[in-house]
């Protein structure tokens, strides 16, 4: 029966490796050649269980990257890194010292590639339509303290808002819209130990849904 186990686990794992394209594969090598699972999980959620196992990584996990990023976004970022916290990660007194390793263009492709190959099958695709609706500003704004902590455009897209939390200000082109709902109904689930309140029992699942397609919404600001 263990044995019956090892076997159907091994299968399951050869059945991952072998499923990433050569350009993943490329960007998985790149990945590890640079040092940047030293700061990142990408594998999870189980490994993430404890606060230390948290702590143990200076970067926020990726083991998700490829259901929360939109793949334009993570590629240009991970060529041209700037700052999505405005503190540093998991500090609320530290500013972010905005000096992300960053990748030659030609590898950022392929480990852009990689990342958006490590999903989460609690984000189901398509639920999440943006739409800068009434409802879901009101909530973001003044039901709920969302814009304390987050940026985003203001009416004259000014940056406006509190910098506790990341910047979403870009949100519409960095994140999966169907991953803000996601995060938002199983916070714990892809940042165990955040300090973003948990509004499961505060929001209803449609005004979850209404927030999200508002975030999902946000565009930068008009620069050159
Ligand atoms: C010394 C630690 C460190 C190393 C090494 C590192 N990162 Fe990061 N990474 C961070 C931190 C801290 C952030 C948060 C940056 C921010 O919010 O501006 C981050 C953010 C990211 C993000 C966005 C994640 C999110 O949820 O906002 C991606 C994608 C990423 N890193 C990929 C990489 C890749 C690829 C490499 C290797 C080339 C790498 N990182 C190397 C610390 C690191
Ligand atoms: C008390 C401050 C606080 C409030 C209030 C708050 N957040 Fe957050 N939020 C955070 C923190 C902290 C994180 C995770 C930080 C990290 O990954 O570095 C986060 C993460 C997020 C993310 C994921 C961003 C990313 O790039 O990983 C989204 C989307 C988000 N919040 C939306 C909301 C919405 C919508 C509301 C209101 C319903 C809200 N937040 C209220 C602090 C807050």
């Amino acid at each position: 029966m263990k044995l019956m186990l090892t076997a159907t686990l091994g299968a399951a794992f050869l059945f991952a490796a072998a499923s990433l394209s050569p350009v993943a594969a490329a960007g998985k090598d790149v990945f590890e050649a640079k040092g940047c699972g030293g700061c990142h999980y990408t594998e999870g959620p189980a490994r993430e269980k404890t606060i230390d196992d948290q702590l143990a990584k200076k970067g926020p996990e990726l083991w998700y990257a490829g259901s929360k990023f939109q793949k334009d976004w993570l590629g240009k970022w991970l060529a041209d890194p700037k700052p999505i916290r405005p503190m540093k990660f998991n500090s609320l007194t530290e500013e972010n010292p905005g000096d992300h390793p960053k990748l030659a263009a030609g590898d950022a492709a392929p480990v852009a590639d990689f990342l958006m190959s490590l999903t989460s099958a609690e984000v189901v695709a398509g639920e999440v339509k943006p739409k800068n609706n009434p409802k879901g500003r009101l909530i973001f704004s003044k039901n709920m303290p969302c814009s304390g902590c987050h940026q985003y455009a203001g009416r004259k897209n000014e940056i406006a808002g509190g910098r506790s939390g990341p910047s979403l200000a870009e949100a519409g082109v960095r994140l999966n819209p169907d991953w803000i709902l996601a995060y938002l109904r199983k916070p714990k689930l892809f940042k165990p130990v955040k300090m973003m309140p948990v509004f499961v029992g505060l929001l209803s699942d449609k005004d979850m849904l209404n927030v999200a397609r508002y975030v999902a919404a946000f565009k930068p600001k008009k620069k050159k």
